[in-house]
């Protein structure tokens, strides 16, 4: 069966698209206004539904609606909108029979096309080796596989070519695309994970285009930075405090997706002792970024994931000199100097940062992940699992780099990367912190911009 999605949000027609096609095995078609779904309705006189957004320039949803009362009267019509009918002056009339809310889960999606449809979602668990398409656009926004990815070579033949939590970065898409390859597979099985992965994803995303203030400045974000951790300390991490967090790391992101070269980041790093906490972790936001664009891993949504960490990640320490000499000296001393009681916190603040992410609305997922490693080490080490390399995630392999790096500013010599390399040759020299650190010598040697 032939599906329309009408909407002006590609991500959301993706979103819809993807179920459509892996648990429907509908052809998914798309139209991004409702003067241009009329085009497509004419060319497909077969179309079995259309499911239509309400808001959209160019032709609304409930014209939409009113046309295809008219004309072809028993086409299935699914209002998925954040408006309620009755609001709407196209529908005094008559109320669309099917409607689904905005913003939806997969369940009331699932729900809502089937009765509206009448065909019958396919169980993911009940044709465990079946295999399903997905768009390598829809791969790329996830950042990271949440599972295997296929090639098809034939109705039976599927050939596995990415693991789970491989990258999929934009020069795959693009590499994939120059095959003529858009679509990859999945087994069915694992959809629903891949779904949710993904809608939270552009959740995340679209919450911060829609929060986006005026042009930033890079000198607001260690201030903002800063009143998040007093306010922190003083009221907890209200949902208001959360708020201003977000309003931070968009500010943030905005300036570093304008210059996002790590070389020019080092330039301006400078070192503010007295402050070491606020100042550190606003500067680990803009150099994880930039470690990150040198493996490419340059999406809107990393850069968002690795800010986002930075501002929370020490957000519970409240001593300056301690973290400081913590992260730049070790935890040897530290019972000697500052007391057991002190390092039962300092060694759980990793969990605690984790904790304040897990309280927000629309957190990407993989923040808590890089938060609860932060200070793991590649050869087991670090604390508080004593986690090696093999379990570290790639996004914590490079915030933990970044912050080693950020460290170096701090330290009795200014910060010089081939210095630090030297230094780090051995400690990175496995899994992905191998990759980072080949990234970051070859950077040297041909700065990269993006
Ligand atoms: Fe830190
Ligand atoms: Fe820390």
């Amino acid at each position: 069966m032939k599906i329309l999605i009408v909407d002006d949000e590609p991500e959301l027609r993706e979103i819809v698209a993807f179920i459509l096609e892996s648990r429907f095995g509908a052809e998914a078609l798309e139209a991004p206004s409702g003067r241009l779904a009329l085009e497509v309705i004419q060319a497909n006189p077969d179309l079995g539904c259309v499911i239509s957004d309400y808001n959209m320039p160019d032709g609304n949803g409930g014209e939409l609606f009113r046309y295809l009362r008219k004309n072809h009267p028993d086409l299935p019509f699914l209002l998925c909108s954040t408006f309620q009918p009755k609001d709407c002056p196209e529908f005094q009339d008559e109320v669309p029979a099917f409607t689904v809310p905005k913003p939806f889960t997969t369940s009331q999606l699932l729900q809502a096309i089937q009765t509206a449809t009448r065909i019958e979602a396919v169980d993911p668990n009940a044709k465990p080796a079946t295999f399903c398409r997905v768009r390598t656009s829809a791969l790329q926004k996830t950042n990271f596989l949440t599972c295997d990815v296929y090639l098809k070579l034939s109705d039976s033949k599927y050939v596995k070519v990415m693991h789970a939590g491989d990258p999929f970065t934009e020069a795959d898409g693009e590499r994939y695309h120059l095959k003529k390859i858009d679509v990859l597979y999945m087994r069915l099985r694992d959809c629903d994970t891949f779904l949710d992965r993904f809608s939270k994803e552009i959740l995340s995303l679209s919450h911060a285009k829609q929060s986006l203030p005026g042009p930033a400045a890079m000198v607001v974000t260690q201030s903002s930075i800063e009143v998040v951790h007093e306010l922190t300390h003083h009221l907890g991490f209200t949902p208001q405090v959360q708020e201003l967090t977000k309003a931070s790391v968009e500010l943030s992101i905005r300036c570093i997706s304008e210059d996002a070269t790590l070389s020019r980041f080092l330039e301006r790093l400078t070192a503010h002792p007295d402050s070491y906490i606020t100042s550190h972790s606003s500067a680990l936001a803009y150099v994880s970024c930039g470690v990150a664009s040198l493996m490419s891993w340059n999406s809107e949504a990393t850069r968002h994931k690795l800010a986002l960490a930075s501002f929370i990640h020490d957000l519970s320490l409240e001593n300056d000199k301690m973290a400081l000499d913590a992260d730049l000296h070790g935890m040897g001393r530290f019972v000697e100097i500052y007391g057991a009681e002190a390092f039962e916190t300092f060694v759980k603040h990793p969990e605690e940062a984790a904790k304040y992410a897990q309280q927000m609305r629309e957190m990407p997922p993989d923040v808590d992940i890089i938060l609860t490693q932060h200070h793991e080490q590649p050869d087991g080490t670090g604390f508080p699992y004593r986690q090696n390399y093999r379990r570290m995630s790639p996004l914590s392999s490079v915030f933990i780099v970044a912050h080693d790096l950020v460290n170096c500013s701090y330290g009795e010599t200014p910060l010089d990367l081939k210095t630090f390399l030297e230094r780090t040759e051995r400690r990175y020299s496995v899994g992905h912190f191998k990759k980072i650190h080949a990234a970051l010598k070859a950077s040297l040697m041909a700065p990269v911009s993006v």
